[in-house]
């Protein structure tokens, strides 16, 4: 057996499925370019089928990102396969991906089909598929509650009908690592024609062993984001692999170097924060607090670190840049940290670079990160913040007036009171923008340390059952707040002109 591990990497699917994720068009497209140059093998790129978004976001990462192989998910049905392949057709290198449920439960309560029925589906949909393209994968979905022996018959029927890679989803993280491995194991022992299909494996909680017991595809997402609980992490998998070489005896094509950029992208555009603790990518995977570790760490950093932070690309937390740094030694810095901004967008960038130079003393990684992050957010809005004010204080009425520009380049002002500043603001906006939303969560955090921090504010609103994340930073948290509330706004305004056709 091959002892490559391919990595499929769904952080723009299964990841954007995470309550409140929803990226744009434009977001997806920078998380597919780091994705590739982090070397994933395969990217999810979205579920055409389910939005004209998700279907123009898949077409134009095929259109654009030449390397990995491009995947769209579908339903097993035939308009849906159709619609998976117009999205991809343009790619260097397309795979459908097609999914149905398999166990007794979902077919009693949720398809209301007997196992003959999908088993007959499942076949002439990858035969379907077949047509458009060589490379097809097929899922059975809550695989790890259906029949074993079911689950092997759809297995082998669906290879001969041409499927290249067969994905075992735990769907609901319900098993545990060892029957999870078990499974994988007694597929290779039933389904007789198994050796001409990849085995891929999809968990929601966790990796399991699986690996060790044959598969050959893992699927994952940065930072493990996900459905519920969440997917497998990319970076830990990858990590795991290359730390306990050893152990796996198995390679990945991952270039780990890109694992901390491909971290922060994802939890800028999406507006989830990693968690202090995370392995490899949190805040404090590489700090040592006690005595004793750090009297080891000065020694030797091999006696409390099982990896080098720089082979993750952690980047040590130097001063960078600062008021007198030009536009040059700006972009060398940009470049250095990976990214590839369009001329405009340097110029807009270098420019919040030296307002953010005249407030705050140092400059960090960390600070020109966030300030990528805020240029690629405000890229594709339809309402810019163009100026707020706000009036507050312990004797006065919270008052704030703000200025839009408008989605035809109107300016938009308007005024309001509130319960406090950041609520006045919100409230002036809403008399602007006017759709209806409630907001649930708010939460402001230092992004480095020092009082001339960058404040940077992450909010979710929730309009029609749908939830929407919103980020945004500055020196000033009524500002940060003001933005973070627009980011949010402008994804729900998008979502609504996708909904009603205008996009
Ligand atoms: O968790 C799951 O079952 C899925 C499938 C669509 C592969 O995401
Ligand atoms: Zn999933």
């Amino acid at each position: 057996m091959d002892n490559k591990v391919i990595i499929f990497d769904t952080t723009l699917r299964d990841g954007e499925q995470a309550a409140g994720a929803s990226l744009n068009t434009q977001e997806k497209l920078e998380i597919a370019k780091q994705l590739d140059k982090l070397g994933v093998d395969v990217i999810e790129a979205g579920f055409p089928a389910s939005s004209v978004g998700d279907f123009e976001a898949v077409r134009l990462i095929a259109q654009e990102v030449r390397k990995p192989i491009i995947c769209a998910l579908t339903h097993a049905n035939a308009a849906a396969i159709d619609r998976a392949w117009e999205a991809i057709k343009e790619a260097a290198r397309p795979r459908i991906h097609i999914f149905i449920s398999a166990s007794d439960i979902h077919l009693s309560y949720q398809l209301k089909k007997s196992r003959g029925e999908v088993l007959q589906t499942s076949r002439d949909m990858v035969a379907h598929a077949k047509n458009y393209t060589e490379d097809i994968e097929f899922s059975p979905m809550d695989a790890t509650r259906a029949a074993p022996a079911y689950i092997y018959q759809i297995l082998e029927a669906v290879i001969d009908a041409g499927a290249t890679t067969v994905n075992i989803p735990d769907t609901v993280g319900y098993v545990t690592p060892q029957e999870f491995g078990g499974l994988i194991q007694s597929i290779l022992l039933n389904v007789p024609n198994i050796h001409k299909a990849v085995i891929s494996v999809h968990c929601h909680d966790d990796l399991g062993l699986s690996v060790r017991r044959g598969a050959r595809q893992v699927e994952c997402t940065i930072n493990g984001i996900g459905e519920r609980a969440g997917n497998a992490s990319l970076e830990e998998i990858a990590m795991a692999l290359k730390i306990r070489q050893e152990f796996f005896n198995l390679t990945t094509n991952i270039d780990t170097a890109q694992i901390y950029k491909a971290s922060r992208l994802v939890s800028e555009l999406t507006g989830f924060p990693v968690q202090p603790n995370k392995a490899i990518v949190g805040a404090n995977a590489f700090r040592h607090q006690s005595g004793i570790h750090q009297d080891g760490l000065v020694k030797n950093a091999i006696t409390y670190e099982i990896m080098d932070p720089r082979s993750v690309g952690v980047p040590a937390s130097r001063l960078v840049l600062g008021k007198l740094s030009g536009k040059h030694g700006f972009k060398e810095r940009l470049a250095e940290l990976g990214y590839t901004l369009s001329r405009e967008a340097i110029d807009h960038a270098f420019q919040s670079f030296k307002e953010l130079a005249d407030k705050k003393k140092e400059i960090t990684d960390r600070d020109i990160e966030s300030l990528v992050a805020e240029e690629l957010r405000t890229a594709t809005e339809m309402y810019h913040l163009d100026h707020v004010e706000v009036s507050c204080g312990d004797h006065s009425l919270p008052t704030a007036s703000v200025r839009l520009i408008g989605p035809d380049g109107q300016n938009l002002a308007d005024a309001a009171l509130g319960a406090g500043p950041v609520d006045a603001v919100y409230q002036a906006i809403n008399r602007i923008v006017g759709i209806p939303n409630k907001l649930t969560e708010f939460s402001i955090e230092a992004i480095t340390e020092g009082i001339d921090a960058i404040g940077e504010v992450v909010i979710r609103i929730e309009s029609e059952g749908v939830t929407y994340t919103g980020r945004g930073a500055s020196t000033d948290i009524i500002v940060a707040s003001a933005k973070a509330y627009m980011n949010a706004l402008n994804r729900l305004v998008a979502k609504k002109a996708v909904t009603e056709g205008k996009a």
